[in-house]
């Protein structure tokens, strides 16, 4: 694609089937925007990178991305993934700088995007983004894309849209789990799947492992899109859709192997009603650990409210302070395959 495209062009590019071309550069991500842009072959190589760099000692690692910068830019709440950012600059010997007020930057006198991306360019070796309107990182992108300093760029979160490298730590934990892999494993999303874009990224993700099915289990009112389980259909996933969590557990817990719990995103609503479904329906009540085998994996990209319990931190196959950690090491492999110069 031309340098001179219009942004319409750009987005078609790299939200269609030809986005690799852009997203990609000599085989590196370049623009990191959605789970859907890493094919199977592109995940074996990030987490093998994983493995490598946690593996090495500190000393070593602090060497990778000395010197560089990197710009987080954080235009909606978050703990762990601008932490885990900042911790995967740090321990790459990188300096990181988090912006979170975006009303105190030249946004608020109608810079455009696209030239803030320059901006930005000019300063620092990469930028991590989160934004609630999913175009800001499509733009961003753009400005990289067609201006003279075309840095990489990894999206945070882009509004209910996309969450890649809450994705890619998801994978990650869940096949460092298994011997065996994620091929063929069934796996159980619930919650607030429609909103929630760690949910529809993991599914994304799970569609480059082969025999998988997920279960999405939402209350009807946030349910996922048809068309999305119509694309996830047609990249391999089988797709069941259920509407109760008790009697599916009843008629299914045993068969699962992994549970991904996620909260209700009630940022996203006029009124925030505090609940999903009604009162505790979505809740995995302690008791639901019976309907279980011991080692199914329990999975939340948190922050958790009262959907899980505390007391499932104790359950053979608690995940989350896993994906935590991971989270922190996933990100730095990612930003070491993208921003350092292949000697
Ligand atoms: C998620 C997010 O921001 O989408 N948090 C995270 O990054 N782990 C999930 C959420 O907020 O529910």
């Amino acid at each position: 694609m031309d340098q001179r495209a219009s942004l319409q062009d750009f987005e078609a590019t790299v939200y269609g089937d030809a986005g690799r071309s852009v997203l990609y550069d000599s085989g590196r991500p370049r623009y990191v925007l959605r789970a859907s842009m890493f094919e199977r072959s592109d995940l074996d190589v990030l987490f093998e990178r994983v493995r490598t760099l946690r593996a090495l000692d500190r000393a070593a690692v602090a060497t990778r991305l000395a010197n560089h910068r990197v710009l987080l830019l954080f235009g909606q709440p978050s703990t762990r993934t601008s932490e885990s950012f900042a911790a995967a600059a740090h321990r790459l010997g990188a300096h990181p700088r988090v912006v979170s007020n975006l009303d105190a930057t030249s946004f608020s006198k109608g810079e455009s995007v696209e030239d803030a991306a320059q901006v930005f360019a000019s300063f620092y070796d990469a930028v991590v983004v989160r934004h609630p309107d999913p175009s800001f990182v499509t733009r961003l992108a753009f400005g990289l894309y067609r201006g003279p300093r075309n840095r990489p760029l990894i999206s945070a979160g882009s509004g209910t849209v996309a969450h890649p490298t809450q994705a890619l730590l998801d994978g990650f934990t869940l096949q460092d789990n298994w011997p065996d892999g994620i091929d063929g494993k069934r796996i159980a999303i619930i919650g607030d799947a429609g909103r929630n874009r760690t949910a529809r990224s993991l599914a994304s993700l799970l569609t480059r492992y082969r025999g998988v099915t997920v279960d999405f289990v939402c209350p009807p009112s946030h349910a996922v899109q048809p068309a999305f389980v119509a694309s996830l259909r047609d990249r391999g996933l089988t797709i069941n859709v259920h509407e109760t969590l008790g009697p599916f557990l009843r008629a299914h817990g045993k068969a699962l192997d992994a549970l991904y719990v996620t909260r209700l995103q009630q940022e996203w609503d006029a009124i925030p009603s505090g609940v999903l479904g009604a009162d505790g329906d979505f809740v995995l009540h302690p008791h639901f650990a019976e309907l279980l085998t011991p080692d199914c994996r329990i999975l939340h990209p948190l922050p958790r409210v009262n959907e899980l319990p505390p007391s499932w931190d104790q359950h053979p196959g608690f995940l989350v302070w896993e994906q935590v950690h991971n989270g922190m090491w996933v990100r730095a492999a990612l930003l070491d395959w993208m921003v350092r110069d292949p000697a």
